[in-house]
Order: structure tokens, then C-alpha cells, then sequence
């Protein structure tokens, strides 16, 4: 028997359900009685809770941590029937928060009977990110132009002090004491040089040498400059690298700083001892391309510590040139690392609460 060429042809039905499940953002309906009676898998990754579990549950037990989208959803019940938006944190059964808009309305038939009310819930942690990014750039190209003007009015006068103090360390030879204190004029004056050359490097768009490199053996070499902090402080290192992934697109000076950066800072957070473990996997985040760019395969590198943690206020900081809370810190060390991560056209992130260690999570493009 010959099949029917039309119905070979013919598209599978559209459904409401296959439409409202397809969606990005989250779609909850609740019934007249308060019941949870629809729920799509955005919805459900939002609040943290599977459709099987939320179904027939009372919203209020769903949204209980959140005053806020209650009163909406009150808002829009009999007899008030207002429709609302409004943007908050959301806070999920796990307790977890991540920023939202919602819209609630209240969902009538064409006779306008109440049927319940309609909620559609829209994550807003990649948005929020992207603004962060661009101020961070903006941020970062107006202390540019500061660094460049400084930097040339400075390094005239250190040139001048730290030639005179090699002089006067080679006149007071004979006495040692005198000598210690050229000496330490000489170190600090190399300090301060050193400080104008990282933000000069900060400033300036970076000439990367891209060429497609092995990721886990530049980690093993930055472990290797950092051995003997290892052995000091009996920190133990754990590596879970995934043997199959690809090259990735680096400058392998660059990318050497940046995992040096982390590290250090992961020792340093460590105090005495503790845990480093770094992490490698293919990149399934597909919202990591940038917009405008071709699409392309990422990796992403954690650096795990199990050190003291940032405290929550520190978090949108962290990036920020000059934002340090050690003593002996300078805070460029995290610019310098978003900088180059940036002009590789990839992505850091950080998750961390304090006392709870951190984990800076490092995207990259992989060659093919
Ligand atoms: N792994 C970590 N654990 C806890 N806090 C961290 C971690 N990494 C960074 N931080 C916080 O971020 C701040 C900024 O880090 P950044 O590397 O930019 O500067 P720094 O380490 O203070 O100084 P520098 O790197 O210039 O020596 C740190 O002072 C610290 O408060
Ligand atoms: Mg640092």
C-alpha cells in the first residue's frame, strides 16, 4: 500500500502544551482554589521543584519565600483582578536566589469567569551579568586613559629617585646601615614601577599571540610555579581533567598569568591548608557566546578552593581594579584576569559564599 504523500508531508500538530513547555520563560497557572495546576520546565528549574511535586501543591507553599510575588498573586485573585510586573530576587525551596521580572495576571474565560491566575516568570541572571560586563569594560577603558597620563608623569620622577639612590648606596658602602636604607629606597621604587606596568598592561589592549594550546598542560606548568606553595602550606591538589577535550585558542603567556592569578589567590584564601581542585569540561551553557559572534565551542576551567570564602557584599567588587581585602594585596590581579579572559572573547565567572570556599569559573573558545 503507497503511503499518502500529504500526511509523509504533513507537520506534527502545534499544541498549547508543546508551545507553553518550548518556552525560555517560566509559565505557572494556579487555580481558583490556589492550587499549582500548570507548570512549564522553565518554571520548574526556576522555583527549583519538579512539575510532579509542584501540581496540586498550594502556591503559597511554593512562593513561601517570596512576600513579594504573593501579594501579586493575591492582587490578581477575586476581587482585586489587577494585572502586575514588577523585577525581584527570587528565592527557590533550595533557598537559592537569582534576580526575575514577573508578570501576574489573572486569568479569566470569555465569560469572565475566574479561572485562576497566570504567572510568567523570566530569569534574569544572564541579563544582570551582561550589564555587569559592560560597566566593568566602561570601568576599565576610563581608568585606561587615567593610567596612561599618570604613568608617563611617574615614571620620569621614580627613574630620577631610584638613580640617585643607587648612587648614594654606592657612596654609603661603608656603612651598612645607611646601605639598608638605599636599598630598601631602591626596592620600593621597583614596587611602585612594577605596579605602573600592570596597570599599563590593564589599560592597553593586549597584541595576543593566539595559537591553540593544550589546557591542561599550561595548568600543570602554573602548578608547577606554584610547588612550593603546595609543599608550605600542605595544600592538596586534585585534578579532574576531562582527557578528551580539544585545544582552545589562547595566548599562552596571558592565559599563564590568569591561572597564576587564581591560584594564588585560591592559596592565599587557603591560609595554612586545604583543598585546590581544578576542573576542566566541555562547555554546555550555550548562552556563553557572545552576541554578534560566530558561534563556536567553549571549555570552561574551575579553580575550587575550600578557603575563607567572599563575603556577599565583597562579590560585585571583586573585579574591579584596586579592590582588595588583604593587607599586602594590590586588587589588579582579578582585573588583569577578566581583561585577558575578556579580549580572548571568553568569560569569567565566580560562585562563592563566605566560609564556604570559591570557584572561579574560566570559559574558553576551543579551536574547532
Ligand atoms: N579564591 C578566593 N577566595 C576568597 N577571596 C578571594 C579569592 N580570590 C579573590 N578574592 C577576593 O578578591 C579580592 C581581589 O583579588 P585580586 O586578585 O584582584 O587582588 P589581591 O589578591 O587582593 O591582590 P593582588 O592579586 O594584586 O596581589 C581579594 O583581595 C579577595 O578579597
Ligand atoms: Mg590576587
Amino acid at each position: 500500500m503507497k503511503a499518502d504523500p500529504k500526511k509523509r508531508n504533513a507537520s506534527p500538530a502545534i499544541t498549547w502544551e508543546a508551545i507553553l513547555t518550548s518556552l525560555e520563560d517560566g509559565v505557572i497557572v494556579i487555580d481558583p482554589r490556589g492550587k499549582i495546576s500548570f507548570i512549564n520546565q522553565a518554571a520548574e528549574s526556576l522555583v527549583a521543584s519538579s512539575a510532579a511535586r509542584a501540581l496540586q501543591e498550594p502556591y503559597t507553599r511554593l512562593f513561601r519565600k517570596n512576600l513579594w510575588l504573593l501579594s501579586m498573586i493575591e492582587n490578581s485573585q477575586p476581587p482585586c483582578l489587577n494585572s502586575t510586573r514588577g523585577e525581584s530576587d527570587f528565592v527557590n525551596l533550595w533557598g537559592r536566589s537569582a534576580p526575575v521580572s514577573a508578570s501576574v495576571s489573572p486569568l479569566q474565560d470569555q465569560y469572565g469567569r475566574s479561572l485562576g491566575t497566570i504567572l510568567l516568570l523570566r530569569d534574569l541572571t544572564r541579563r544582570r551579568e551582561m550589564e555587569e560586563d559592560l560597566k566593568r569594560s566602561d570601568r576599565l577603558a576610563m581608568l585606561g586613559t587615567l593610567a596612561a597620563g599618570l604613568a608617563h608623569e611617574i615614571k620620569n620622577p621614580l627613574g630620577g629617585i631610584k638613580g640617585a639612590a643607587q648612587l648614594l648606596r654606592r657612596a654609603l658602602v661603608r656603612d651598612p646601615s645607611l646601605v639598608e636604607y638605599a636599598e630598601i629606597m631602591i626596592r620600593e621604587v621597583d614596587r611602585v614601577n612594577l605596579l605602573i606596568e600592570q596597570l599599563l598592561d590593564l589599560s592597553q589592549p593586549a597584541r595576543l599571540n593566539l595559537t591553540p594550546l593544550n589546557i591542561h598542560e599550561l595548568l600543570d606548568q602554573v602548578l608547577l610555579l606554584e610547588r612550593e606553595t603546595t609543599q608550605e602550606k600542605r595544600i592538596e591538589v586534585r585534578k579532574r581533567f576531562d582527557p578528551s577535550l580539544p585545544p582552545v585558542y589562547g595566548d599562552r603567556l596571558q592565559l599563564t598569568q590568569v591561572f597564576l592569578n587564581l591560584i594564588k589567590n585560591a592559596f592565599q584564601a587557603m591560609n595554612d591548608q586545604g583543598c585546590l581542585t581544578i576542573t576542566t569540561r566541555m562547555e554546555t551553557d550555550f548562552h556563553i557566546r557572545e552576541e554578534g559572534k560566530d558561534p563556536g565551542k567553549f571549555i570552561w576551567v574551575d579553580i575550587q578552593d575550600d578557603g575563607i570564602g567572599i563575603k556577599e557584599e565583597d562579590l560585585p567588587h571583586i573585579f574591579a581594579p584596586f579592590f582588595t581585602t588583604k593587607n599586602a594585596g594590590t586588587g589588579l590581579g582579578l582585573a588583569i584576569c577578566y581583561r585577558i579572559i575578556k579580549e580572548h572573547g571568553g568569560l569569567i565567572r565566580v560562585e562563592s559564599r563566605e566560609g564556604e570556599g570559591a570557584t572561579f569559573r574560566v570559559s574558553l573558545r576551543v579551536t574547532s
